[in-house]
């Protein structure tokens, strides 16, 4: 459905529609028609052995690759050409596999530099340092420890971001990506290298950061016992394709998807995620 001559959609637009994307890298084609929808609110989640396509999806989707086919439309309307920058403003915000902070920097600041991006400072005031820019930057400031707190960050506020723990950097990623107050949240293995405990503290905190600011999540994470539980709906992709699509319990009794992560020897190749099957625990 498109948008309305007024600009309004109706209720039922998906958020974003992935329209049969492709996308080849030489002789590979990493993403083979790839079609799905986020309904606004939900937790999706993408899940699939290594070198799946998952990576290649999200750099589609906030506008790093541009796609060999297919489209993807916001709200009903095409993003074709906007660039990272464009769909970030339209909505868009990602953190990355390989982290990207920046290292030097506080954790306080790696915040600040994120809502820096999305806000515009009065250019005079910041020249002049005068009330109104005082001002600004105290705002931004009080809206930096907002997200640390929801992050569980705030008392490493004034740490060096590359001194932090695996699972902290993580946090403070997405920390940094809700700064621009992005209405879909793309979260690539955002529990990598976390513990158990770690995890489940993260699946919650994700829930709890969709509730809070009424987003749409798109995960990527190879815990599928997590990405069971976690999400609302799922989507495999092996070797480029779509091959299920549905509720947790639709996926996880898919054949194609149990074949997809035992390689039908019972081998386990899924990258080490263990089998789709059997979870929900
Ligand atoms: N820029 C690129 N140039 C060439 N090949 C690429 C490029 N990006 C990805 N690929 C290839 O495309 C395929 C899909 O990669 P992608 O990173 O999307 O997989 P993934 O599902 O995210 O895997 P993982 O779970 O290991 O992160 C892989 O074979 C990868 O080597
Ligand atoms: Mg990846």
């Amino acid at each position: 459905m498109s948008a309305s001559p007024d600009g309004s959609t109706a209720a039922t637009t998906p958020l974003l529609q992935v329209e049969a994307i492709s996308c080849r890298f030489g002789g590979l084609l990493a993403l083979d028609q790839v079609s799905l929808e986020l309904a606004e609110g939900e937790i999706f989640g993408l899940i699939g052995p290594n070198g799946a396509g998952k990576t290649t999806l999200f750099n589609v989707i906030s506008g790093l690759t541009t796609p060999s086919g297919g489209r993807c439309l916001w709200r009903g309307v095409p993003t074709a050409g906007l660039g990272p920058c464009g769909l970030n403003r339209l909505g868009i915000a990602r953190t990355f596999q390989n982290l990207r902070l920046f290292e030097s920097l506080s954790v306080r600041e790696n915040v600040l530099v994120g809502l820096h991006h999305a806000a515009r400072a009065p250019l005079l005031g910041a020249l002049l340092g005068n009330g109104a820019f005082r001002r600004h930057q105290e705002r931004l400031e009080a809206r930096a420890m907002e997200l640390l707190t929801l992050l569980e960050l705030a008392a490493l506020a004034e740490q060096r971001a590359g001194d932090l723990p695996y699972g902290d950097r993580r946090r403070l990623e997405i920390a940094r990506a809700l700064a621009t107050a992005p209405r879909l949240l793309l979260l690539d293995e955002p529990a990598a290298g976390m513990n158990p405990a770690e995890k489940d503290d993260l699946r919650q905190l994700i829930s709890r950061i969709r509730d809070h600011f009424a987003l749409t999540v798109l995960i990527i994470e190879h815990h599928v016992p997590l990405m069971m539980r976690l999400c609302d709906r799922l989507a495999v992709l092996n070797f480029g394709e779509r091959i299920a699509l549905g509720s947790p319990a639709e996926v996880r009794t898919d054949p194609r998807v149990i074949e997809a992560y035992l390689g039908g020897s019972g081998g386990g190749s899924g990258g080490g995620q263990g089998s789709a099957a059997g979870e929900g625990r």
